[in-house]
């Protein structure tokens, strides 16, 4: 009985097989069920006798069962690993992917253009104090530029006040980290630091917030000619044309001086205005790009440095703005509408 349920174990050649077999012998109504119902009957020296071998029959042919199962099973899955295959090279159907906004491939390009200037990346606070904003940039309490930039303050609660016990606001521009790195590192310096700034404005060609660019250096012996040199680099290499041509208009900001806002030279093409050619051909004209300046000595002096040593030029230029003219854009709002109908026409998302 033992050997024939054994032998027929291991030769089950399907776990249904094996399953009929596990039934037959450890079912219910199974062959060594009913063995082990007779040991009830039996006089205690038979149950001492038998009683051991029917147990060890139960324990072989309920290990046989399990062995052959496990084997039946291996057998199985090497089958199936055998017969189905997977293509790897099949085309995905299409999840949305991510990319790369507008406004970030811009930060990104400036970063490159600018590190082959030798101009490392700084950065400062959204959350700025007004010091920092305004007072150390020469704009001080009453000074009519501060009615200019419509500033968001936070409610004036003394825990949110900044370190000089002013309400704290978001910065107006990205000025204020040039006061933080003359702080923070020793000259020479020579950073651009873009970011997010805000005003309180809102039409076709202002949002509340946007993105500027800062640069400055701060070394001995700088002067306007390398402002003009630098940023003349800086816009071909951006608009990638070497025919572009600057014009340096004087200006007024209470941290350079002399300041100068920066005009590029532009022509009309197929309705469009494109970055460089003749401005003062036919179909061309002059688009305000940027401010700069010479930083003030008062500045200079703000951030404990002696502006009898040390000299330098700062800009700031809206980035936004350099993406609609490079790109092809003419709403800013969409920027930051998030449509992903904008970003697949002006091919920034797939
Ligand atoms: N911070 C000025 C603005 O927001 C731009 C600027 C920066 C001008 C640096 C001169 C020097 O308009």
């Amino acid at each position: 009985e033992q050997d024939q349920s054994l032998s027929e174990i291991t030769s089950a050649g399907s776990l249904a097989d094996l399953e009929a077999i596990r039934v037959r012998t450890l079912g219910k109504s199974g062959t060594i069920t009913a063995l082990l119902k007779t040991l009830g009957g039996m006089t205690p020296e038979q149950r001492q006798s038998e009683g051991p071998k029917i147990h060890a029959l139960r324990e072989a042919v309920t290990s046989a069962i399990a062995d052959r199962r496990a084997a039946l099973e291996a057998a199985a899955l090497d089958a199936r690993l055998a017969t189905e295959t997977l293509d790897m090279s099949l085309g995905v159907s299409g999840g949305a992917q991510g990319s790369v906004h507008p406004v970030a491939q811009v930060m990104d390009e400036l970063a490159e253009i600018f590190a082959d200037l030798g101009f490392a990346v700084a950065t400062g606070p959204e959350i700025e104090d007004d010091w920092h904003n305004f007072t150390a940039l020469n704009i001080p309490e009453t000074h009519p530029a501060r009615a200019m930039h419509d500033t968001f303050y936070f409610p004036d609660r003394p825990n949110e006040a900044g370190e000089d016990g002013k309400k704290m606001l978001l910065r107006t521009h990205t000025s204020p980290v040039q006061i933080r790195t003359m702080m923070s590192q020793k000259p020479p310096i020579r950073i651009i630091a873009p970011g997010r700034t805000y005003r309180s404005d809102s039409d076709a060609t202002h949002t509340p917030m946007f993105h500027q660019v800062e640069g400055l250096v701060i070394d001995r012996g700088i002067h306007m000619g390398h402002l003009k040199w630098t940023l003349e680099t800086f816009v071909k290499a951006f608009f990638e044309r070497d025919d572009i041509v600057l014009r340096l208009r004087p200006s007024f900001f209470p941290f350079t001086e002399p300041s100068a806002e920066v005009d590029v030279g532009f022509t009309w093409e197929k309705g469009r205005r494109v970055i460089g050619g003749d401005p003062n051909a036919a179909n061309g004209g002059w688009m305000e790009i940027l401010g700069s300046g010479m930083v003030h000595p008062r500045v200079i002096a703000a951030c404990g440095l002696d502006p009898d040593e040390w000299q330098g030029f700062a800009f700031g230029c809206g980035i936004d703005r350099l993406a609609m003219l490079k790109y092809g854009m003419d709403d800013l709002r969409a920027f930051f509408d998030g449509d992903l109908r904008w970003l697949k026409h002006y091919g920034f998302a797939a």
